[in-house]
């Protein structure tokens, strides 16, 4: 019986993961900082569950998270790094705790997490896959939720250099990247401030209607993890093109105003 740990477990993403996981039989240890959530999406899973109420910027609670799951299940086999939040706003506007929490939470969490798990899946000395989640905007520029893009830049980075360092020292254990474009969640539920209400209404909008629902996401997940993938895009066809456009620019020096890259309406 293998064990999957999920974080930012109780919405969205995080729960279609483990209605996958729980339907392969796998033994789940969920963490979220919404108690309630936690609580009835673990209530209502077939398997066995151990809900631990997380909040991922709290190193001290992350170390416990991993000490509770190799004590309850002995072993660990994959790990979704997969809390997140994301706020919009003008870069030059959105306040300091705003900025503070996106990088907290985005970043902070996921390389706590990190700190928490990888030794323990190192020194367990067998196969095991951590999965952290970028987006979309994390190889694409999102202007007008600029915490978010950043963020999700940086997992990119992280997840690389996590990667070849794993390589490097011989270790069973492996990463993905996961890099979603819209998929149904809570994801853009934060009051956006009035000057991105609009452009947080019309995202809204698209994700309403064309988003990916996440138990569909979650089976594409589970099947690149299954075949051993790096990279995980499960909306390709929304990444090729303008990935190869924004390096262009890079390599040719062009200005990003003056790109097309950068599309989004003024709000
Ligand atoms: N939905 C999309 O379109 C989309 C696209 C690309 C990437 N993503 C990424 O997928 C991941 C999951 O997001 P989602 O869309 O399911 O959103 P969601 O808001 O539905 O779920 C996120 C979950 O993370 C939890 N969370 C937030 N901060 C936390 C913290 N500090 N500690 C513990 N738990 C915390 C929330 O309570 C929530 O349950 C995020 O990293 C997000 O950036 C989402």
């Amino acid at each position: 019986m293998s064990t999957c740990v999920i974080t930012g477990a109780a919405s969205g993403i995080g729960a279609g993961l483990a209605r996958q996981a729980a339907s392969l039989g796998m033994n789940l240890v969920l963490a979220d900082w919404d108690e309630a959530g936690l609580t009835n999406l673990a209530s209502s899973l077939p398997v066995e569950t151990l809900a631990m109420p997380t909040d991922v910027r709290d190193d001290a609670a992350v170390q416990a998270l991993a000490a509770a799951a190799f004590d309850r299940f002995g072993a660990v086999d994959l790990v979704f790094n997969n809390a997140g939040v994301l706020s919009s706003g003008l870069s030059w506007e959105i306040d300091a705790a705003t900025w503070q929490r996106s990088l907290d939470i985005n970043i902070g969490g996921v390389v706590n997490v990190i700190r928490a798990f990888v030794p323990r899946l190192i020194a367990a000395d067998r196969p095991a896959r951590i999965v952290n989640t970028s987006s979309l905007g994390g190889f694409l520029t999102s202007p007008f939720m600029s915490p978010y893009s950043a963020t999700k830049f940086a997992i990119v980075s992280i997840s690389e250099a996590l990667a070849a360092e794993l390589a490097a020292i011989d270790s069973k254990v492996q990463v993905s990247l996961l890099a979603p474009g819209p998929v149904k969640s809570a994801i853009m539920d934060e009051q956006a401030p009035a000057q991105t209400a609009d452009f947080m209404d019309m995202l809204r909008g698209m994700n309403d209607e064309n988003g990916m629902s996440p138990d569909e996401l979650a089976r594409i997940v589970f099947g690149a993890v299954e075949r051993g993938e790096y990279w995980i895009i499960p909306h390709p066809e929304m990444l090729d093109a303008p990935l190869r456009k924004r390096t262009e620019m890079i390599v040719e020096r062009a200005s990003p105003t003056g790109s097309g890259l950068v599309t989004a309406e003024e709000p």
